[in-house]
């Protein structure tokens, strides 16, 4: 078998020459923070290039990126944003950081996305937003939800911490048909500075939103006036320096990605009992798998013990149903969680238990990779 390089190695990254040079200019230039820097502000101007967006934020970390979407939404305290239950609580703790309520939706029992219909469903009077997740790289049907969010007059944003450069059916990227999109460059994401995040929009005025709450609320062009509630959510130049050089190379990283991934659709096609995902735009941050009978935890430890990086289910439990809610949100208050229940999600609590396996993607995984983690499968389901 051979080794399988993993995010958090250097064989299974593309850091080199490019971002130590590029950490090293931020270090001599003696500017190490954003606000007097050049770096995260070229961040933002390469990002939003390409996404064709009008605005890009830089910020500490994916969950900083979806505290700012929360921010723009503008939820009031008690009001409901409708989200998936398969997904990191990076895309929850905003919520609740904001006094709203997180409210789930269930998902396709084949991809692990939100099911449209269900989250219309949980439309109400006090929904203010629908959060989509493009899980594990793969398009969330963003296009339907929009439709949902305009019918109601919610903001839509899109949690693309998985899905960079993941395309949309009808064309564009991932991020861009919500007013806000949320991307990660946490360590094991696509492209990485340890940890940091990015947020992109259009609109002007959730823009200066996001970007005053991003810097304590600190309008830098009028003098020490403190305009709205903030925090400090910069990123640091030595961050954005190094994610440059990896936003660089993130189109070869999706390239190998598809290239693996298509190589091991083809060689699982006709296994019965397995419900492979659509290539169509995915950028595989996981490769997951679905077993309609389920079994996956079985599946994952025999592939494990041949030295395949596989995992059932990808969370312990869904988020609807983690221990969190049965805690205090503020000290020992439940505000704005009194009379919270989450409800039940019975395909997302079916593919985590029973039919979901996952397993590591790796732009610098070799044919050699693809065809033993082929033969393993084959030889464990037939
Ligand atoms: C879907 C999703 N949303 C949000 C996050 C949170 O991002 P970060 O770890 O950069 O805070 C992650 C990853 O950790 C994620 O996978």
């Amino acid at each position: 078998m051979p080794t399988f390089p993993t995010m958090a190695d250097p064989e299974g990254r593309t850091l080199g020459d490019e971002e130590v040079a590029a950490a090293e200019r931020v270090i001599r230039s003696g500017m190490l923070n954003s606000v007097w820097g050049t770096e995260a502000r070229a961040l933002e101007a390469e990002l939003a290039g390409t996404y064709g967006s009008r605005h890009a934020i830089s910020c500490s970390s994916g969950t900083a990126a979806l505290h700012l979407s929360v921010v723009a939404a503008a939820p009031e305290p008690g009001d409901e944003i409708i989200t998936t239950p398969i997904t990191d609580f990076g895309t929850v703790a905003p919520i609740l950081a904001q006094n709203a309520v997180p409210v789930f939706a269930d998902v396709d029992p084949r991809t692990g996305n939100l099911d449209p219909d269900a989250v219309a469903k949980l439309v109400g009077p006090r929904t203010r937003a629908v959060l989509a997740v493009h899980l594990f790289g793969a398009p969330a049907p963003v296009d339907q939800l929009r439709s949902i969010a305009d019918e109601h007059g919610l903001m839509l944003i899109e949690d693309c911490a998985q899905a960079w450069l993941t395309e949309l059916p009808g064309g564009g990227l991932a991020g861009t048909v919500g007013e806000v999109g949320c991307l990660s460059l946490q360590q094991w994401k696509h492209i990485t500075c340890g940890d940091g995040g990015l947020v992109i929009t259009d609109d002007d005025l959730l823009a200066r939103r996001m970007r005053l709450f991003s810097d304590k609320g600190w309008d830098r062009a009028a003098g020490r006036s403190y305009e709205s509630f903030g925090l400090n959510y910069r990123m640091t130049e030595l961050q954005a320096a190094v994610a440059r050089a990896q936003l660089a190379k993130l189109p070869g990283v999706v390239a190998a990605r598809r290239r693996t991934a298509a190589r091991l659709l083809d060689a699982l096609a006709g296994l019965d009992g397995l419900e492979l995902p659509r290539p169509e735009g995915h950028t595989w941050w996981l490769f997951p798998i679905v077993l309609t009978a389920g079994g996956a935890g079985e599946l994952a430890e025999a592939l494990r013990a041949t030295g395949i990086p596989a995992r059932a289910g990808y969370l312990a439990e869904p988020l609807n149903r983690a221990p969190v809610w049965e805690q205090p949100v503020y000290g020992t208050s439940r505000f704005p969680l009194e009379e919270y229940e989450p409800a039940a999600c019975p395909e997302a609590e079916r593919l985590v238990s029973e039919t979901l396996l996952v397993i590591d993607w790796n732009e610098n995984y070799t044919d050699e990779h693809i065809d033993a983690i082929a033969r393993e499968i084959r030889r464990l389901v037939s």
